[in-house]
């Protein structure tokens, strides 16, 4: 995700901005900018493709004086990583600047209806227009100007901004994107994180959604967006620069689990049309005449990302009536399968990178077949070497074992089954129906993520076991899968994922008092089967845990560790349903004093066979 940083005070901005850009760093990004105000009416601005080291090379001698200023490292999510799409941003005049950290969603209406008005367009970003939308409203007022903007667009935002011609203020707003303020002598650091701030204070203000602050040298107003005043405290914070980063959590893994409720929003954000049931992918707009003639389609990927397929898998057939087979990548590219002319092959990596995955789709581009990716890494190479697709607009993921990626990878085949779906035979009822449950996908998991308390007390009574066993079905089979795969690669213990219906053909044997099995029961079409498959194993002394809907109170009577999800479609019910078993591997792993973000012997990213 992208960082900002903003200045206001006594000392000379640049390096200072420069310093927290690189604090920022570990947040991934593809290029960065800083725009610093040398004295009314004049400012400089520097950007730059790749490492702060270049934008550094750029600035070279003349290193600006002032002392106020902003900057960004940009993760790109709309246009290409060009120097003309790095931040700051600026409006026609080069008066007002701005640094954004978010998803402008309607930035195609609202920059047709700019360039209609004469705006001129300097990049292909969502965040420019915003720029120009403060222009437009602009009549002395920065604030007024600034929340008629913000009135304008949807989508999230952690903005700063500046402008030449009265420099003695910083404007600044949140919705969804965090925004911290740093109180100091005589000054003020506005960032995306803490970790740009505490090396030079360690009092800091959080911004909430919806308040906007107003910085100038002499202390901060904060109001609402209808500028009412608000009365904010300090607080000190006890972080070091390391723990900032992790957002005061112990692992990025852990940061990576609780934040998905926003990681969710970013990536449905400007997609779904709730009236119309349909699904809007501007990645797939090139292709997506095409896309109606297709028959098949394969989906390839390792690890979770192939654990992903299989659940999207089930809701293409399933919903979108298109017939879909997953496959592992380093399987896939050695066989010989009979790809048909009406056959596209999807390709899902969260870093774009993976050398499997990337060889069965060098392979499947030889056979001439429409590639499609889900693909986190903007700019990658499977985002490159695919025709069209979808980014999960999550920022980097950190820790090895991968949890946001997942989410966001179920959540972006949610949306392409409504889309494929649409473009077939299902209804608009039916559409209108998935797209309002996806909407609501990012606060049912918040609400599984309450539970956390409950899910490290199971994990504090089973963490000592040396085996599990993890069963599903349908739609939480792969889940199973997935859960005995996060519990195997961070807490080394010997984990096995298996269809519950597979049970009686093996694995049945290894049950005792000593082997617990963890049941993914949801109250959907398969639960009476799922309940009988579990009653088999207490038949046989095998301690159980399970994953049920809320209301099940029945569940309880055979099982006495359970977790609760809310209801949803049953497509969606594997966002849900690994939640608590992402929750559960962390902390066994944790109780064995394991390092939970980089487990032995696995790389974040496979870049050999
Ligand atoms: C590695 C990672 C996994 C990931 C897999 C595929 O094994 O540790 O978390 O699922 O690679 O990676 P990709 O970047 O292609 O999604």
């Amino acid at each position: 995700m992208c960082g900002i940083i903003g200045y206001i005070g006594n000392k000379k901005a640049a390096p200072l901005l420069l310093g927290g850009l690189r604090r920022l760093e570990y947040r991934g990004y593809d290029s960065a900018g800083i725009a610093v105000v040398e004295k009314r009416g004049e400012a400089k601005v520097f950007k730059s493709v790749g490492k702060i080291d270049f934008l550094c090379g750029v600035i070279g001698e003349n290193l600006p004086e002032g002392n106020r200023g902003i900057a960004h490292t940009r993760w790109a999510t709309h246009g290409g990583v060009t120097v003309a799409n790095a931040h700051p941003h600026f409006d026609c005049e080069e008066n007002i600047f701005l640094v954004h950290n978010g998803i402008i969603e309607n930035y195609r209406e609202l920059k047709e209806n700019l360039l209609k008005e004469g705006h001129k367009f300097r990049s292909e970003t969502d965040t420019e227009i915003l720029v120009h939308l403060i222009e437009k409203f602009f009549n002395g007022d920065l604030e007024h100007a600034v929340i008629k903007a913000l009135k304008e667009i949807r989508g999230t935002y952690g903005i700063i901004v500046l402008d030449k011609r009265n420099p003695d203020k910083l404007v600044v707003a949140r919705n969804s994107s965090p925004i911290i303020i740093g109180v100091g002598d005589n000054e003020f650091i506005v960032a995306s994180d803490a970790s740009a701030i505490l090396e030079h204070t360690k009092e800091i203000v959080y911004l909430n959604d919806g308040e906007m602050a107003v910085i100038s040298p002499s202390g901060i107003e904060f109001t609402n967006l209808s500028r009412e005043k608000l009365a904010k405290k300090t607080e000190t914070l006890e972080w070091n620069i390391e723990e900032a980063q992790r957002g005061g959590y112990p692992h990025f893994m852990l940061k990576e689990i609780m934040e998905q409720p926003e990681y969710l929003k970013n990536s449905i954000a400007g997609r779904l049309i709730k009236e119309e049931g349909l699904a809007k992918l501007g990645g797939l707009e090139s292709v997506e005449n095409g896309l109606d003639e297709i028959e098949k389609l394969i989906i390839v990927g390792c690890g979770t990302a192939y654990l992903s397929g299989a659940v999207g898998e089930y809701m293409i057939e399933e919903y979108a009536g298109l017939p879909a087979e997953v496959e592992l990548a380093s399987e896939f590219r050695y066989r010989k399968p009979i790809l048909g002319k009406k056959t596209a092959a999807l390709f899902i990596s969260q870093s774009g990178e993976t050398a499997d995955t990337l060889a069965a789709l060098q392979e499947v581009k030889r056979k001439g077949i429409l590639t499609l990716g889900i693909v986190n890494a903007v700019g990658s190479t499977i985002s490159r070497e695919t025709e069209a697709g979808v980014y999960n607009h999550i920022g980097p993921e950190i820790g090895v074992a991968s949890t946001k990626a997942f989410t966001s990878q179920l959540i972006i085949l949610s949306l392409l089954t409504l889309f494929f779906g649409r473009q077939r035979q299902m209804s608009l009822v039916m559409g209108k129906r998935i797209a309002e449950e996806i909407s609501k996908i990012p606060e049912l998991v918040r609400q599984v993520l309450d539970k956390t308390d409950s899910i490290k007390n199971l994990a504090e009574k089973y963490y000592k076991y040396s085996n599990f066993l993890y069963v599903g079905r349908k739609y939480n089979y792969p889940v199973a899968l997935e859960g005995a795969l996060k519990l195997k690669e961070i807490s080394y213990i010997h984990a096995e994922g298996y269809g519950a219906g597979e049970m009686k053909h093996g694995p049945i044997a290894l049950i005792d008092k000593n082997f617990p099995t963890f049941g993914i029961a949801p109250s959907d079409s398969v639960y009476e089967k799922m309940i009988s498959n579990l009653e088999e194993i207490k038949a046989r002394g095998g301690p159980i845990l399970a994953v049920a809907t809320e209301g099940n109170e029945k569940i309880k009577k055979i099982i006495e560790d359970v977790i609760y999800i809310p209801k949803t479609l049953e497509m969606l019910t594997p966002i849900l349903s690994v939640i608590p078993l992402q929750l559960f591997a962390y902390y066994c792993a944790v109780l064995r004093g394991l390092d939970v973000d980089k487990p032995r012997n696995l790389a974040k990213s496979v870049t050999v066979e």
